[in-house]
């Protein structure tokens, strides 16, 4: 959202690992809760496309998909501009003198693409008054878990995260940003029979590209032709995107994501968490997962 020489001026700052205060039940990070009048009153556009996912679960392989849906298999106009700056992340507040996206968005021309993280309920009531489309995916909460610990010890906003073993607590029991995972999915799952939500997989991403881009360029109204749809699923693989400069997060200020401890584009698998969790631990969020996802008829894959 910011010109370059703007984040430039930012590389002499330095950014302290953030607080988490609860709003409705749901820790959120304090500066994100200082504004959140704000955030609740944002005024949505009816041809605004909304992403939203729970964090790590596949958020900047959408946006670079959906990038690529919009301009017909172009690579180089997709990548115009870094993933970090080309969708306004709404409830991410920086500390001052950060710039937001909150303010930028106003001024941004129309069709906006949005980026959420936000629960259901949570989310601006601007967004459903005006009909808007949303793109929701959804990951497997040990996968998830794990891409979201290696993601607070690169990422120096995000508030401390331990060891993985303090780590994976606190996610079990909903004190991590964002809250909940199962709430999340749940949440979003119940609400795509009365909103016009696309809700994917990242297992089903992962298991076949081109099938689960078909299903988005139709969710969005536009045709593509085979040879297109070709050019996208080979843009967006993890390899492609590992090394893409404006879409691995590299050009993001090095003061906030530290890609040395751990890189953006870490691994992009489906089952990366048989190397994290113990039995115990994963047994303990299987049986929380099972209680808050029951009756749902959301299942999730843990391996391919
Ligand atoms: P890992 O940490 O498991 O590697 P988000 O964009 O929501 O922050 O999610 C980041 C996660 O999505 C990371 O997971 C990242 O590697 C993965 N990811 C990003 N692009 C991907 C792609 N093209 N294919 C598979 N996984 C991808």
């Amino acid at each position: 959202m910011q010109p370059d020489s703007d984040l430039k001026d930012l590389e002499s700052l330095s950014i302290q690992r953030c607080q988490l205060v609860d709003i409705q039940g749901v820790p959120l990070p304090k500066d994100t809760v200082d504004s959140w009048d704000e955030i609740w009153r944002f005024q949505a556009r009816p041809d605004d496309l909304v992403i939203c996912t729970y964090p790590k679960a596949g958020t900047t392989w959408i946006q670079e998909i959906v990038t690529m849906i919009q301009h017909q298999g172009d690579s180089e106009k997709c990548d115009e501009v870094p993933i970090e700056r080309r969708m306004p992340f709404i409830e991410l507040v920086l500390p001052k003198p950060f710039p937001s996206d909150l303010e930028e968005v106003k001024k941004m021309p129309s069709p906006r693409s949005l980026k959420f993280h936000l629960p259901f309920h949570l989310m601006p009531p601007s967004i459903w008054e005006q009909n808007c489309k949303v793109i929701y995916v959804a990951r497997n909460a040990k996968d998830n878990a794990v891409s979201y610990f290696h993601f607070h010890r690169m990422n120096m906003g995000m508030p401390e995260p331990g060891n993985w073993d303090q780590f994976v607590e606190n996610f079990i029991a909903a004190k991590v940003a964002w809250g909940s995972w199962s709430h999340h999915v749940r949440g979003w799952w119940e609400a795509k029979d009365r909103h016009p939500i696309l809700y994917l997989f990242y297992e089903d991403m992962k298991e076949d590209l081109a099938r689960e881009t078909r299903k988005v360029a139709k969710f969005l109204g536009v045709e593509l032709s085979e040879a297109v749809l070709k050019k996208i699923v080979q843009h967006t693989t993890f390899e492609n995107m590992k090394s893409n400069p404006n879409a691995n997060y590299s050009t993001a200020p090095s003061f906030v994501l530290n890609h040395s401890i751990s890189p953006f584009m870490r691994k992009g698998t489906v089952g990366d968490w048989k190397d994290h969790f113990t039995v115990a631990q994963s047994e303990r969020l299987d049986e929380v997962c099972d209680r808050e996802l029951e009756g749902s008829g959301l299942a999730f894959r843990m391996e391919l």
